[in-house]
């Protein structure tokens, strides 16, 4: 469970700028693996609104798609309520440290912009995150792939036009990012090697709605990226009198332009993709190994 967003609520808006973003560095990590992508079996864990579910459920055999939040499962079923792919997907409410599935019952697993959401932060050695990576490595056959799709610490300072308004809420955020580093030794610690990382430059998560300068004036705008329920309302007030301001003067577009400079560079996201380590006698059909 999110301890700063309120997805109960923020689920009715957040379909209105997120979009599914690298999904084609998701497929191409799959596509590595021993087993041909259209038989695997994929865990969405925190599948939100299954906007990812969506885009992957074409080239695999089955998903199963889970989030703590009855809200955004609503929605994510809602979604995918359709005959053409019934059965082809299911749907849990669970906690992704705790998952109501076999051991090795996945050939994939996807996580999408969830992490951050644990109740670590960088002084408590990320206890959280190693449980979910640990119940990870559980749930994957040897050799399957765990692809994280996440920010670095430069990414989050850099790589989001409006969050130089909200510099107090950007080392918050920080903090709940596990850095990429730490993560690699995580996975590692978790039988998961080897691992690569893969930006997609030009990719943004709120897609077309993201060059919308006066976007961070609405809330429904707002409740597409969780950085603004990090800022406390002196902050949030401050950012906004800042935006009203620099419109009324005719410079938000450019200040905007400005601002988004850096992430041509760096991007906005990052996926950390690993394997499922294979013990020595295993091979492609065996049911478990290790
Ligand atoms: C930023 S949204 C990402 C949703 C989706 N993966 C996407 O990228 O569109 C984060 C999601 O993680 C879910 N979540 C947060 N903590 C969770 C946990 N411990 N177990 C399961 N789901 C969790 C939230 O309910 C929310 O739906």
């Amino acid at each position: 469970m999110s301890t700063y967003e309120n997805y109960s609520e923020t689920s009715k808006s957040y379909d209105i700028t997120r979009v599914p973003i690298g999904v084609e560095i998701i497929l191409g990590c799959l596509a590595r693996a021993s087993m041909p992508l259209a038989k695997m079996k994929l865990l969405d864990a925190g599948c939100g609104t299954g906007a990812y579910s969506q885009a992957v459920l074409p080239h695999v055999a089955h998903i199963d798609a889970v989030d703590i939040n009855p809200g955004m499962l609503d929605i994510a079923s809602e979604k995918l309520c359709n005959p053409h792919i019934e059965g082809l997907i299911r749907f849990h409410r669970a906690a992704i440290d705790e998952l109501p599935f076999e051991n090795a019952s996945f050939d994939g697993i996807m996580i999408n912009q969830v992490l951050h959401h644990l109740p670590d932060s960088d002084v408590a050695g990320y206890p959280a995150y190693r449980r979910v990576l640990k119940e990870f490595s559980r749930l994957l056959r040897p050799d399957g792939r765990l692809i994280i799709n996440t920010c670095s610490h430069t990414q989050l300072r850099d790589g989001f036009w409006p969050y130089t308004l909200l510099p107090e809420a950007v080392e918050k955020i920080c903090k709940k990012h596990v850095p990429l580093d730490e993560l690699e030794r995580l996975l590692e610690e978790c039988s998961f090697s080897p691992i690569a990382r893969y930006v997609p430059v030009d990719a943004v998560i709120q897609g077309e709605a993201y060059f919308d300068a006066r976007g961070p004036l609405d809330k429904p705008w707002r409740d597409g990226d969780s950085l603004w329920a990090m800022a406390t309302e002196p902050e949030l007030q401050e950012a906004l009198a800042k935006l009203r301001k620099l419109d009324q003067q005719g410079e938000l577009k450019q200040f905007m332009e400005q601002q988004d400079r850096s992430r041509h560079d760096i991007g906005q996201v990052t996926f950390v993709c690993a394997s499922r380590r294979q013990s020595k006698n295993y091979r492609y059909g065996q049911t478990i190994a290790e």
